[in-house]
């Protein structure tokens, strides 16, 4: 049972020490982290996902409830309980779609076989572009192949947390993943440039230089803008979709109430 993961400082790229004593992140809780390409966010959540002792380029250390984290859970991925996404994960193996979750959930020792099918469908939940369980996981589409282990990281991994390394653009319905995630008791982290993402998330990372510089907790004023940006962005979701199909873009469409 995960209660708390803590970071403790490292240094930045020129070598000085971070201006935080430790940085708690809770079980329920979004997390965005935000900053300029290069300023540190993936070797910060590299730091989560490796359970950092002082052994990478940041010299960070991470705690699990408070403590060091043991061998174990740190090189045995079976044990281990934290799954990152980025641009670029994709499967390497010749399964179909079944045939891969089939084999994760073996290897999670779940017996119930329905987990195959609702992992799927939960997968077609945050892509517009259906996945079928007979195709093979080497020709899904980026979008499709981040919905599918999105899905699988939530039902099959059960991972406590999960890292997403700038997934926005991928072809993935983000609302869709942070409202899912959102009611279960996982940590999320997204590393992200979507201003969508970043006001819908309830704490934000602030980053520069490889260092964290702040940490904010989302306000009301955040909190209501997020509102009206979500709904714009639902109203681009929507069109994209239908043009997506061939459709034309009608008065109609364009009035549709998200609220
Ligand atoms: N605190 C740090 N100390 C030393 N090198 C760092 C630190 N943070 C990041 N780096 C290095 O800087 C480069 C850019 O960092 P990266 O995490 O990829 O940035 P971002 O994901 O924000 O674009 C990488 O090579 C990374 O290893
Ligand atoms: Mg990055």
């Amino acid at each position: 049972m995960i209660k708390v993961i803590t970071i403790l400082p490292g240094l930045d790229k020129g070598g000085n020490r971070e201006q935080f004593d430790q940085l708690n992140l809770y079980p329920g809780e979004t997390v965005s982290i935000v900053g300029p390409t290069g300023s540190g966010k993936t070797a910060l959540i590299s730091d989560i996902e490796l359970l950092a002792q002082g052994d990478t380029s940041t010299k960070r250390r991470v705690l699990i409830n408070g403590t060091l984290p043991g061998d174990e859970i740190r090189y045995n991925p079976a044990s281990k309980p934290i799954s990152m996404i980025t641009q670029n994960t994709k499967c390497f193996t010749d399964l179909s779609t079944e045939e891969f979750l089939q084999i994760h959930a073996r290897s999670r020792k779940i017996e119930d076989r329905r987990i195959i099918m609702e992992t799927i469908d939960l997968a077609n939940k945050f892509t517009g572009e259906k996945i079928n369980k007979d195709t093979k996981v080497t020709v899904l589409s980026g979008g499709q192949t981040r919905s599918l282990l999105i899905a699988d990281a939530i039902l099959i991994g059960a991972a406590p947390v999960i890292l997403l390394d700038e997934i926005e653009n991928a072809g993935i319905f983000k609302q869709e993943v942070i409202e899912i995630i959102k009611n279960t008791s996982k940590i999320i982290i997204f590393v992200t440039h979507d201003p969508v993402i970043a006001l819908l998330t309830k704490k934000r990372i602030i980053m520069e230089n490889g260092a964290v510089i702040r940490v904010l907790n989302q306000n009301e004023f955040e909190t209501r803008t997020a509102e009206n940006l979500l709904e714009l962005d639902k109203r681009v979701g929507l069109i994209r979709e239908k043009l997506r199909a061939g459709h034309e873009i009608t008065s109609e469409l364009l009035h549709v109430s998200f609220a």
